[in-house]
This record gives structure tokens, C-alpha cells and sequence, in this order.
């Protein structure tokens, strides 16, 4: 008794000292950063590309619009209304001690994604450097086989290299532990709030260019064109794992963030805020992305491949094309990083909170796990690289088992507890910030997804995909 007393004191001097962002743009910024990223440039893409293309979107849409958007809103409420991290939060708001299961699941889903994703960021700003140092300028020179083939070539060398992808990924590694030692107002919310403006001013520029390419109306109708036929369950289940991978749901990413968020802020105007402009990015990339493939005769089906051939291959065409590629690579740089950040702080204010070390420890811990199993499981030349898990890769498993598995499941649970363990009253009360917004229908609308359409609509889609419901 005495213990646990000693404890609470101890954990309410944490609570004291933690901070918040400082505004609602902050909020919005922050939350925002953390949603696009490689999702948006290089999953969503690849992904619209072998699904074949504008159903794909449909139901990814249809899955943001009544999955992710009450789950993240779910995940504010959890966050702000307890102010701690993901396992505490549920202790917090007196859950029963089963969801705290939910936190840790969360702190393991974020360091599977971090492995793989500080992989893909690493090559992300290899490539920045290649521009830079202008490799791709000859491309434009070279007939389009001879492109194609050295642009393929220069992708696997990147990915298979002996170290230098090994080195590549320590570099996002780095930058992202030195802005997370600097705390939530002076790294996460600094960065994020310079950034994000700049981010978007990249993307349109990007895009208006590839819309003035020949193909760019045969890109925009296989981005428009919806065939019915080609959904299937395991369609079905890659959008639903995107809808939450996208914007960084059901791995305890919002709650993290949502501790922070300002008493004053509307939690379900910032969700809807994010999904919104989260699902532009995407959609502006892809429209950056497709007619380039078009116009040059490229697959929309490469994959992994297809941000890192198409970019430079196409822009290499153009006037001005190798500063194209720049920031094309500058803004994917950004965008990765930033959404490292929010992977990163849910593990550091685990730590910091509930095993009580210190900020810059909790983080230096993390980064080195980090990149001693990432480097270890993801690069095809090190000692782990090219062993096969259920016919899988290391980094393919890890994408699989959070995107299909951990987020769908992790998600369920935060909605069933705010639809089925959580006081209405607590909700309204939350949500309206204490009935200063006039916003109760909007909680109703969430309430009722939250609590009857949002949970079965996971359910089904994850048995019909394991093939249990025949
Ligand atoms: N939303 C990020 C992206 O689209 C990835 C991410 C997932 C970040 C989960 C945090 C948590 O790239």
C-alpha cells in the first residue's frame, strides 16, 4: 500500500514537469508529421500501383472515413485525457488490467516499424545525396532502356550494398535522436513546425510539373479508374493495414501525441484536419507519380522500386529536372524523419514514465536497439538479412505483422474501450473540453462508429482475410 502510494508520488512528479505543445497549429503540425511520411510517398504509391489503382483508393478511403478517423480520435481521448504514455494511460483512466496490453503491444509495434522504416529512410537520403552530387544527370541523356536499366541497377546497389546501406541507416537514426533528446516543445514541435509548411510547398511544386507531362491524364484515369472486380479480402485488409499505417494509428503513435495536446484544443476538428490533408499528400503524390510512369513507359506495378526508379528516371527529362529530384528527395527526407519521431517518442515516454529514466537515456536506448536489429534484419547482406520467415523477409515480416496484424488489433482494442469501458460522460466531457465547444453531434456520430460500425468493420475484414469467415 505504502509502495504503491510512493509510487503515485513518484508518477505525479513526472506528471508535473510534462509538457504540452504549445498551440493549437503546434497540435496540428505535430500530429499531422507524424502521419505523412513514407506511408504517403513510397507505401501509398507502390500499393495503389499493384492493387490496381483507383478501387484501391475507394476502399482505402472508405476505411480512413469510418476506421482511422474514430480510432484516432479515440487515441486523443486516451492520450489527453490521462496525460501519459500508451501503457500508463490505461492505468490512468482505471482500465480493466487486460488494455494495458494495448500499451505494450503499441511499444513493440512502433520498434517492428522502426526497423524497416529508418531502412527505407536511409535509402530515401542516400538518394538525396546521389542528386546532389548530380548522378542522375546523365540519365537524361541516355536512351530510355539504358535509363531504365542503370536507374534499376543503382536501386538494388543501394538496398543490397555491402555497408553502405547499413551506413545510410544510421543516418535518419541520428538526426532523430538528437532532435528527441530535445524534448517535445524544443525537438518535436520545432521541427515539425518549420517543416511541415516547407513539405507541402515541395509536394505541389512536384506535382503541378507532373501534371504538365504527356501522360499525366492516362496516370490520372488509372488513379480515377474503379474496378470493382479486383477487390478481394487481401485487398481489402492491405487498405485497412494502409488506413492505419497512414496515419499512424493503433501503435499508441496519437496517444503518445494526444498526451500533449492543449486542453483548449478541438481533438476531433485536428483528427479530421489530419486525415484530411494526410489523404491529400497521398493523393498529390500520387498524381506526382503515375502520369510520370505513363508518359515513360514505366510499370505501375514495381512496388518498393517504384518512388526510387520513377523520380529520377522522369525528372532527369525535364528542364530543370536534377533540382527537381532534389527536392522531390528532400521532402521525402523530411516527411520520413518527422514520422520517426512520433514511432520513436511512444517506446522514450514509456520509459521515461513508467520505468522512470531519463529522457536522453530512454532515447539513446532506443536508438541503439534501433539500429543494432534493424541493421541486423534488414539489409540483405548482413548477418541476418537474407533469412526467411514464413517465406518472408525480415522487413517484410515486420511490415506485414504491424500493418496486417498488430494496428488492426491494437486498433480494436483502443475503439472497444472507448465504445465499451469508458463513462459517456467522460467522453462528452473530453471531447467538448468541458462543454466549451458546441460540438455534441459531431461526438455522437464518433460515438456511434466507435462503438457499433468501426469495431465490427475490422473484425470482418481481419477473419475474412485469415479466411475464417468462409
Ligand atoms: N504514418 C507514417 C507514414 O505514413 C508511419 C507511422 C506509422 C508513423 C505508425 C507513426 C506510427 O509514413
Amino acid at each position: 500500500m505504502i509502495l504503491k502510494e510512493m509510487k503515485n508520488i513518484e508518477k505525479n512528479k513526472v506528471q508535473k514537469k510534462r509538457e504540452t505543445f504549445s498551440s493549437g497549429i503546434a497540435v496540428f503540425f505535430a500530429t499531422l508529421s507524424s502521419a505523412v511520411g513514407l506511408g504517403n510517398i513510397w507505401k501509398f504509391p507502390s500499393m495503389v500501383g499493384t492493387n490496381g489503382g483507383g478501387a484501391f483508393i475507394l476502399v482505402y478511403l472508405v476505411a480512413v472515413l469510418l476506421v482511422s478517423l474514430p480510432v484516432m480520435i479515440s487515441e486523443f481521448y486516451i492520450g489527453r485525457r490521462s496525460r501519459r504514455n500508451t501503457v500508463g494511460a490505461f492505468d490512468k483512466l482505471n482500465a480493466p488490467p487486460f488494455f494495458k496490453i494495448v500499451g505494450y503491444l503499441g511499444v513493440i509495434s512502433t520498434s517492428l516499424i522502426l526497423f524497416f522504416y529508418s531502412a527505407v529512410s536511409g535509402w530515401v537520403y542516400s538518394y538525396l545525396f546521389k542528386a546532389i552530387k548530380g548522378d542522375f544527370k546523365e540519365l537524361g541523356s541516355l536512351t530510355m532502356d539504358q535509363a531504365t536499366d542503370k536507374i534499376t541497377k543503382a536501386f538494388d546497389t543501394t538496398i543490397g550494398g555491402n555497408i553502405s546501406p547499413m551506413l545510410w541507416q544510421l543516418i535518419p537514426i541520428l538526426f532523430v535522436t538528437i532532435i528527441i533528446i530535445a524534448g517535445v516543445k524544443q525537438g518535436i514541435e520545432k521541427v515539425t513546425k518549420t517543416s511541415m509548411p516547407i513539405l507541402f510547398l515541395l509536394i505541389i511544386i512536384t506535382c503541378v510539373i507532373a501534371l504538365s507531362l504527356d501522360g499525366a491524364s492516362q496516370g490520372i484515369d488509372f488513379l480515377l479508374k474503379i474496378d470493382l472486380s479486383t477487390i478481394t479480402p487481401s485487398m481489402v485488409l492491405a487498405a485497412l493495414g494502409l488506413a492505419f499505417f497512414k496515419l499512424s494509428i493503433g501503435v499508441g503513435t496519437m496517444i503518445t501525441y494526444g498526451s500533449y495536446i492543449t486542453d483548449d484544443n478541438s481533438m476531433i476538428g485536428n483528427a479530421f484536419k489530419v486525415m484530411l490533408s494526410d489523404t491529400l499528400v497521398s493523393i498529390t503524390v500520387g498524381l506526382a507519380i503515375f502520369p510520370a510512369v505513363f508518359t515513360f513507359g514505366l510499370e505501375p506495378t514495381e512496388g518498393p522500386a517504384l518512388l526510387f526508379n520513377t523520380i529520377p528516371l522522369v525528372f532527369s527529362r525535364i528542364p530543370f529536372g536534377n533540382l527537381l529530384i532534389i527536392i522531390f528527395f528532400l521532402l521525402t527526407s523530411l516527411a520520413a524523419t518527422m514520422s520517426m519521431l512520433s514511432l520513436v517518442e511512444v517506446p522514450v515516454a514509456f520509459l521515461i514514465e513508467e520505468v522512470n529514466i531519463k529522457r536522453k537515456t530512454a532515447v539513446i536506448f532506443i536508438m541503439s536497439i534501433t539500429a543494432i536489429v534493424g541493421l541486423l534484419t534488414v539489409h540483405p547482406q548482413s548477418i541476418l538479412g537474407n533469412i526467411k520467415v514464413f517465406g518472408l523477409s525480415f522487413f517484410d515480416l515486420f511490415d506485414y505483422i504491424s500493418s496486417n496484424i498488430l494496428m488492426p488489433v491494437t486498433g480494436l482494442l483502443i475503439i472497444i474501450f472507448v465504445g465499451y469501458f469508458t463513462r459517456k460522460s467522460d467522453i462528452y466531457n473530453e471531447l467538448s473540453n468541458n462543454h466549451s465547444l458546441r460540438n455534441k453531434w459531431t461526438i455522437r456520430i464518433f460515438y456511434l462508429l466507435a462503438k457499433y460500425l468501426a469495431p465490427i468493420l475490422i473484425l470482418i475484414v481481419f477473419l475474412n482475410s485469415l479466411g475464417l469467415l468462409g
